[in-house]
């Protein structure tokens, strides 16, 4: 428990300054600054307390030889105890200078005190960095919200959310609302439903992204609609996904794939100045194509090398790799050479994914001289670089067998990159490589399901010269969609849409969707794309993953103030929980299995 002291009221006490705000210039100033206790250092005759606001820290001197009731009272004050403070601002001694606070040239000599409110201790010392598990953190998210580091990230997405606003406006979008309470919009989750009370057994479902609706807005005449807005997707969380994430969506009206890229990257210049980053579009572009036969992956993180295709260096009877199939050379910088131990490791993880990896440019040199030689001339690997080339196992797998191969070396390329980065530096988190990758596959084989699916979403418009793929050669047939693309995370996908019924209508048939399913489910689309539908695209951008490489993270639960788990539970609500018998009743809803 707290110790028992008098807490004082506010009362219309205003506070006159911030803890991030005083300077040299402010000395002999009389000022009220409120915040908690963040450190406090009891000297006897000197009291020195680091007051905390989410602008920053002051230092608070009490002297004894002052008032001795105040000093009594200062020295009931503990870790995160809410005070406020009157007192004058006297410029600090030179010795006494803290170069590591803005504030740290002067100190507020307090004159009297005002005990706001106690705290217990708290679970976590209130650092930049504590070494506490996340569930505690998440348990106690409001003390954890109140750490520097998280207030930093929290202001930074702000910021950053206002910058989008005004660029956007200055670019003359408008923002307009969807409904959260709808109908499914496939993006390739499940869906949240949310039950109806008057129509028993009968639910809403909470917006995977308001495609639909942009779309209709487009229809209905609002080119360039823009919005900041929370979408809901029942997926496996991981590091950079929740149930509940926030997008900046656009979509415009007569657009082609130039006006959404010249859109977007003056966007994302303003968000890196704001997080104090220089960064200069255009940005390079890569078709899917290129992505996967260099990097095996349609996110490449450019900060690695690409790999090489090199099978037409060697005689077809190499064996290397399966038949037909691609071998690939991998290089990674600067590793030095690598132990028996970890060059066994890189094997294994390849193995493990249906490549043969050859780890000994030596004995493929002794083998194969000349292809070697062109190898290393291709891959510009020197001898302190690794080099590794890798083929295909086994049989031929997937509908793109190349692809299958391809992304196996993407993942043994990342891991290997990624396993020697602290020793080479090789990932630098600030440097920051954007890319549009384009030409996407129009569709994706579901093994699961043994259908094709929409590899963006239904309402991406097929590349004009792939439309008469669509039926009879659905793996070729492309799409105009696009991804940007930052040091391999995917931060938004886009497209140019359908604005036809009839191709529309042919890309559902196409998905397997019968006509009836299709207008059940899609109806209003199709009926509204006859209404005077113009040519309309857009994107939308992650704004958690946006605000997370800028902020330095690598999981967007450290920049959301209220995530959930990788199992999905708020720690602290305990959200989700069981409705009760009432709730259910009302909506008519009687359990399968009674909840645990
Ligand atoms: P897409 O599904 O690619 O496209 O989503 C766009 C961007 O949203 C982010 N994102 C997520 N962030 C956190 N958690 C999640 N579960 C999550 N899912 C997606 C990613 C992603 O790039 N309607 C289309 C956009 C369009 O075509 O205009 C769409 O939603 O950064």
């Amino acid at each position: 428990m707290a110790q028992q002291v008098t807490l004082d009221f506010l009362g219309d006490l205003r506070r006159t300054h911030t803890c991030g705000a005083l300077r040299a210039s402010d000395e002999g100033k009389r000022v009220v600054v409120m915040g908690w206790v963040y450190r406090r250092r009891d000297l006897g005759g000197v009291i020195f307390i680091h007051l905390r606001d989410r602008e920053g820290v002051t230092q608070i001197v009490f002297r004894a030889e002052g008032d001795a009731d105040l000093h009594g009272r200062a020295e009931l004050l503990r870790s995160e105890y809410v005070i406020a403070i009157e007192g004058f601002v006297e410029a600090r001694s030179a010795d006494n200078f803290n170069p590591n606070i803005p504030t740290g040239e002067v100190e507020v000599v307090a004159e009297k005190l005002w005990l706001l409110n106690t705290s217990e201790t708290p679970p976590f010392p209130m650092e930049e960095h504590v070494d506490v598990s996340e569930e505690t953190r998440l348990k106690y998210r409001y003390v954890d919200l109140r750490r520097p580091h998280m207030q930093r990230n929290i202001m930074l997405r702000s910021h950053i959310t206002l910058a989008v606003r005004q660029e956007l406006f200055g670019q003359g979008f408008l923002e307009i609302e969807t409904p959260f309470m709808t109908k499914s919009t496939p993006e390739g989750a499940r869906d949240f439903l949310v039950p109806s009370r008057v129509q028993p057994g009968n639910f809403y479902a909470l917006p995977q992204s308001p495609q639909i609706f942009k779309q209709l807005l487009m229809v209905s005449g609002y080119d360039k609609y823009f919005q900041i807005v929370r979408c809901f997707r029942d997926e496996d969380l991981r590091a950079d996904r929740q149930y509940e994430f926030t997008q900046i969506d656009l979509e415009m009206s007569f657009p082609q794939e130039e006006t959404i890229f010249g859109t977007i990257e003056p966007l994302i210049e303003k968000v890196c100045k704001v997080a104090g980053y220089d960064v200069k579009g255009p940005f390079p572009r890569m078709s899917y194509a290129e992505a996967m036969q260099g990097y095996g992956i349609d996110k490449p993180d450019l900060r690695l090398p690409r790999f090489w295709p090199v099978e037409h260096l060697f005689p077809a009877d190499a064996g290397l790799t399966a038949a037909g199939l691609p071998l690939v050379a991998i290089t990674i910088p600067k590793t030095g050479a690598l132990s028996r131990k970890e060059r066994d490791e890189l094997k294994d993880y390849g193995k493990e994914r249906g490549l043969s990896v050859y780890d000994d440019p030596k004995r493929l040199e002794r083998d194969f001289a000349e292809p070697m030689t062109q190898v290393r001339a291709l891959t510009g690997a020197t001898e302190n670089d690794l080099l590794l080339l890798a083929g295909w196992r086994g049989e031929p797998k997937g509908q793109r067998p190349e692809e299958t191969v391809f992304q196996a070396c993407g993942q043994l390329r990342l891991f290997a990159g990624q396993k020697y980065n602290d020793r080479h530096g090789l990932l630098d988190p600030k440097d920051f490589r954007f890319l549009w990758v384009l030409d996407f596959p129009m569709f994706e084989w579901d093994e699961e399901d043994q259908r094709w699916m929409a590899a963006h979403h239904p309402f991406t418009s097929p590349n004009d010269e792939d439309i008469d793929k669509l039926e009879s050669n659905p793996a070729r047939c492309r799409a105009r969609s696009y991804d940007i693309v930052l040091n391999g995370v995917e931060l938004g996908s886009g497209s140019i849409r359908i604005h036809r019924q009839d191709v529309q209508s042919r890309i559902f048939s196409a998905l397997g969707m019968s006509l009836e399913e299709a207008k059940s489910r899609f109806g209003f689309l199709l009926e509204a794309l006859t209404y005077g539908a113009p040519p309309h695209g857009g994107i939308a951008l992650g704004l958690d993953r946006l605000v997370m490489i800028l902020a330095g993270e690598t999981s967007i639960r450290e920049v959301i103030p209220f995530p959930k788990t990788a199992k999905g539970t708020d720690l602290m609500c305990e959200a989700p929980s069981p409705a009760n018998e009432k709730q259910l009743r009302d909506l008519g809803i009687q359990l399968r299995r009674p909840a645990q």
